[in-house]
């Protein structure tokens, strides 16, 4: 049975995978899947669906999707597969900004953010830049699928981009080769997009010299952040004159989205409330509150 084998290979969530994995063959979806609960798992297609993922590939490059924010986007090899973590960085912006603002999704892949952002507030003028030719033409994909008008630029960080931007988002590369991922992340999904280079820092070290000149005064920068790099970006930024907010967590409590504003005087207007962030944290308490409530 192929929730067995996946089971035994360690695969988590097996049961859910082995569904989405016979939904994939039968071409039908997960909820006619449930309904006709006894349909046995096509066994001559799917054997070689169901080696492909024991052999380590990704659920989302077999199915060709993976869902974010509610919607599904289209992946494949050479694009990053979105991660839940990130839709915080999505749930950051959608929180802090105004109704109307120019936005910047640096190094978009999938255009998973860039995209739920347009659709989410379609008042918003949203651009999105990747250094991955084939990243975006996934993305342009997705954009015409979902129906969300977003610019996409071929762009190294900033070269390619004109104009000035209230807000930039960014879930940068952010691994040190000092710390080498291991499984099916190190073997099927793209470097660029994960390692920034020897120390994990140097996409923020740069973020932090650049993007100051390509933000509207008042304008903010935010960025997801790996688990252990909240102090290390704040340190980076806060040198160079940055108002740095104490960072959203994540579900899980992580530090996770850092947000910056373009102000080295105070006096100046400031574009962002910092008290929306502690918004967004109360968020994360209630979370937790109510997990531990469902535990005891
Ligand atoms: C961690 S992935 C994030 C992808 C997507 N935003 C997401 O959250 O799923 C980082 C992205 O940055 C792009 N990238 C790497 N170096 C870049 C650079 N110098 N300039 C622009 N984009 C870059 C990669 O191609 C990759 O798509």
């Amino acid at each position: 049975m192929a929730k067995a084998r996946l089971g035994q290979a360690e695969i988590e969530a097996a049961g859910l995978e082995a569904q989405l994995l016979a939904a994939h063959v039968l071409l039908v979806d997960r909820p006619w899947l449930i309904a006709h609960g006894d349909e046995p798992f096509p066994e001559l297609a799917g054997e070689a669906i169901l080696a492909a993922r024991l052999s380590g590939k990704p659920l989302a490059y077999i199915l060709g999707w993976r869902e974010f924010y509610g919607r599904r986007f289209s992946v494949r090899p050479g694009v990053l597969i979105p991660r839940q973590e990130t839709e915080v960085l999505v749930e950051t912006a959608l929180s802090l900004l105004d109704s109307t603002a120019t936005v910047l999704d640096l190094g978009t892949g999938s255009g998973c953010i860039a995209i739920s952002l347009k659709l989410e507030r379609t008042e918003w003028e949203v651009v999105a830049s990747d250094i991955s030719p084939e990243a975006l033409e996934v993305a342009r994909e997705n954009a015409r699928e979902l129906g969300a008008n977003v610019e996409f630029v071929e762009s190294d960080l900033f070269s390619n981009l004109n104009g000035e931007f209230d807000a930039i988002v960014t879930n940068p590369p952010y691994i040190g080769f000092d710390e080498p991922l291991k499984g099916e992340v190190a073997l099927f999904e793209p470097a660029a997009a994960l390692y920034s280079g020897p120390t994990g820092m140097e996409f923020y070290e740069r973020l932090s010299r650049d993007a100051w000149g390509v933000l509207r005064h008042g304008g903010v920068l935010m960025m997801e952040v790996g688990y252990r790099q909240a102090e290390p970006v704040k340190g980076v930024f806060a040198t160079l004159g940055w108002a740095v907010q104490e960072p959203v967590l994540d579900l899980s409590g992580v530090a996770r989205v850092m947000v910056c504003t373009k102000s080295r005087d105070d006096s100046l207007a400031i574009f962002l409330d910092p008290s929306r962030v502690e918004t967004l944290n109360q968020r994360y308490t209630i979370h937790n509150r109510g997990n531990a409530n469902r535990r005891s």
